[in-house]
């Protein structure tokens, strides 16, 4: 009888590991003690892993292999379909804890108590892209909340931007089709800058609104850590006695707001395609846990029926300043999946997903949403019991009627399995509860069965302009740049200019800024409005990114280009600050090794520097030794590292050695106020306090100027 091949295996080292190695070369490990068996589903222990059955070693394969079927079946079949949008997302775990007793407006559970800690999961998420796409497209940032309370999941399936492209949602797939890719040729991905984009958006003047934000900086995120997030809708919220407070969900971040510069998201895209979910998955294994407040905007129907827009219109917000936003609460992110695919690609989230004490309005865009998003689950997750895979369960106690259907992990264990039924007690199954079950708000309804849009929804760029006089030169400036990058890449010249006669209704002197960009040869006649833009709306300070920035520099992070010889006690010194303050510092070094300080320390390296360029960081610090300064002048990747930094208006620490590569790579008058000199360990204090304003602004206003002058 020929003999089990593992008579034929050796023990070798590959390094510091100790392996079988078979007779054909393959490395074989074995269970051990404390290592387990290696089973098939079935969990019958498997003898080899790396061969398949084979007649003679060189012969055919046996069909009867099944470890080798189970095992090409189970991988041929790992794929479920994508999202059909927000594809790409980054989940983790954390808490919802409640400051103050909500009662006397919502008898939600989790808000009844101060102090209450309620169960959550979070998925932020691009729209457009595909699953593989990059983390910096200019998109909108999905930010949906599940919260697993005590009476049931209450899921806020909102965005990173509080108005919507559309009013209502029998446009969404429209909308969608528009923003993907084209569907003769499959691209571009996971971008807008293309006709059917804005050949869609020209054509639906409702969305203009929405165009200003995503064209604005708020569509590129620093980090998810740092942008806000937004219900959209208005809903209800309703108390023991059954009256309804009309209620804006606002997610606030405790480390304030912060983005990217467009040219500095395409160079991330390329550095590191995964920088926002890296970064939420560093920040949350650090132990530095993201964390926002929940606002309310609550308002009754007098203030609904006096404001000037509809408050069932997702095309429009509710100024900060015209109601004020009442902090409730905070979300704390502090676990991060322990897998991704049964947490953060299996989670399903649905608006319709409620519960007692909160209830929906007659948004037609919500309304909408409330069948779409169980129905795409069906879907995506093959069956109607993806509500018990265990991110999507309840954490309290929940009984249905509910049974089979494919994958069914639990079924009612009783007869009864209907109702009403005739058995009592625990045979008779569960019953319904009128006393703390879900009641719908009974508002009002009547009128005509019709096919319309309201009046009320009828202006489309009053906001518009609002947001735009909102914002600071720099972040308009921005707005301008991206209309004129995204419009550049429309091949039709009738979209272009169609694109510029809508924000002739926004703002003048921005669609003259963006004709110019596009080299119009004359500007169109304005869009026929179907409302006047009012001028009397007021800036509204909180929807500027630069005006509700951070006032420290925790969370963030410093690159520091150091090489062979750099001092010793300035990299100390500058991680001491960062410690202190809460961010962190990156060394990047020529060689992954790390280098040799001064002091003839070894100082290890996380990242190389054409591996680690500026893009990736929030501020940097070149701390190189003379002697090897004039080296790193020719080198690419070192120049970019530099031109970047300077070009994205970060601050710059740079020690006197750095001097002639500062000159070589940027002229020699540039050195500007967001340059900070580190002689002496105390400057790394004062290279810290600057970068608390992230972001030397004025650099770009002198740039500007010196043009102008040339
Ligand atoms: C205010 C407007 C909207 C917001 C804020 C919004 C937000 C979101 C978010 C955050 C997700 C990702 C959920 C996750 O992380 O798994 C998502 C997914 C989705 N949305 Fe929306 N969306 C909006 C409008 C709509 C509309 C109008 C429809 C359809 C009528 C729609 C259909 C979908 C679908 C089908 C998915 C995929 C769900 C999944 O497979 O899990 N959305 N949306």
């Amino acid at each position: 009888m020929p003999k089990a091949s593992d008579n034929h295996r050796k023990t070798v080292r590959l390094a510091d590991q100790k392996v079988l190695r078979g007779a054909g070369g393959e490395t074989h490990q074995s269970a051990e003690e404390d290592v387990p068996q290696l089973t098939t589903q079935q969990g019958i222990p498997v003898g080899d892993d790396q061969n398949s059955l084979k007649i003679g070693v060189r012969g055919p394969t046996a069909l009867e292999d099944f470890h080798l079927r189970e095992k090409i079946f189970h991988f041929d079949h790992e794929r479920i379909p994508e999202r059909v949008v927000h594809a790409r997302g980054f989940g983790a775990h954390g808490y919802f804890e409640n400051y103050e007793s909500l009662a006397s407006i919502t008898r939600a559970h989790l808000f009844q108590n101060a102090g209450e800690k309620t169960p959550a999961f979070v998925r932020f998420s691009t729209v457009a892209g595909n699953k593989g796409s990059a983390d910096l497209a200019r998109d909108v940032r999905g930010f949906a909340v599940k919260l697993y309370t005590k009476e049931g999941n209450w899921d806020i399936v909102g965005n990173n931007i509080p108005v919507f492209f559309i009013q209502d949602a029998i446009k969404f797939p429209d909308l969608i089709h528009a923003a993907k890719e084209e569907p003769d040729r499959g691209f571009p991905q996971a971008q807008t800058a293309h006709d059917n984009f804005w050949d869609f958006i020209s054509l639906t003047p409702e969305s203009i609104h929405m165009a200003m934000w995503i064209m604005s900086d708020r569509a590129i995120p620093r980090s998810f850590r740092f942008m806000e997030g937004f219900g959209v809708h208005t809903f209800r919220l309703i108390n023991a006695r059954g009256k309804s407070t009309f209620v804006k969900f606002h997610w606030k971040p405790k480390l304030g707001l912060q983005s990217v510069v467009w040219n500095e998201a395409v160079k991330i895209n390329g550095a590191d395609p995964d920088f926002h979910r890296r970064d939420l998955w560093s920040a949350i294994q650090s132990g530095n846990f993201p964390e926002w407040e929940l606002g309310l905007q609550l308002f009754d129907d007098k203030f609904a029926d006096s404001f000037a827009f509809d408050v069932l219109d997702a095309t429009k917000l509710i100024p900060e300043e015209q109601i004020p936003i009442r902090r409730v609460g905070r979300l704390v992110l502090d676990r991060c999946v322990d897998n991704f695919f049964a947490e953060t690609e299996q989670v399903a989230f649905c608006t319709q997903n409620v519960v007692p004490g909160v209830d929906f309005s007659n948004d037609p865009l919500l309304q909408g949403r409330n069948f779409s998003y169980l129905d795409t689950q069906l879907k995506r997750l093959g069956g109607p019991n993806f509500t018990r895979l265990p991110v999507n369960a309840p954490k309290c106690p929940f009984h249905t009627l509910q049974q089979d259907g494919h994958m069914a992990l639990v079924n009612p264990q009783t007869r009864v399995n209907y109702e009403p039924n005739s058995w009592g007690g625990e045979l008779g199954g569960p019953r319904e509860s009128p006393e703390r079950g879900f009641q719908s708000y009974p508002a009002e309804e009547d009128g005509p069965k019709l096919r319309d849009r309201s009046e009320s929804f009828a202006d489309h760029y009053s906001q518009a302009r609002q947001f735009y006089i909102s914002q600071t030169p720099v972040e308009q400036e921005h707005v301008a740049d991206a209309f004129a990058f995204e419009l550049s890449k429309v091949e039709t010249p009738a979209i272009r200019s169609r694109m510029v006669s809508h924000l002739l209704n926004v703002d003048k002197g921005l669609a003259e800024t963006v004709a110019r960009a596009l080299g119009l040869h004359a500007l169109p006649k304005p869009a026929e409005a179907a409302r006047p833009t009012r001028t009397d709306l007021k800036g509204s300070p909180s929807l500027s990114i630069l005006l509700n920035g951070p006032d420290s520099f925790e969370g963030r992070k410093v690159g520091a280009l150091v090489t062979e010889g750099a001092e010793a006690g300035l990299i100390k010194a500058l991680r001491g600050v960062l410690d202190e303050e809460g961010a962190q510092l990156e060394i990047v070094a020529p060689a992954i090794g790390g280098i040799e300080s001064s002091d003839g320390s070894r100082i290890e390296a996380q990242q190389t520097i054409s591996g680690g360029p500026s893009v990736l960081y929030d501020g940097v610090a070149i701390l190189v030794a003379e002697k090897a300064v004039s080296r790193l002048m020719a080198d690419p990747a070192t120049r970019d590292f530099v031109s970047d930094a300077f070009a994205h208006s970060k601050f710059i620490a740079y020690t006197p050695a750095a001097m002639p590569l500062l000159k070589a790579v940027l002229g020699y008058d540039r050195l500007d106020g967001g340059f900070i000199q580190l002689k002496a360990t105390a400057d790394a204090a004062a290279f810290i306090k600057s970068c608390r304003t992230l972001r030397f602004w004025e650099r770009k206003r002198k740039a500007e100027m010196r043009e102008r002058r040339a």
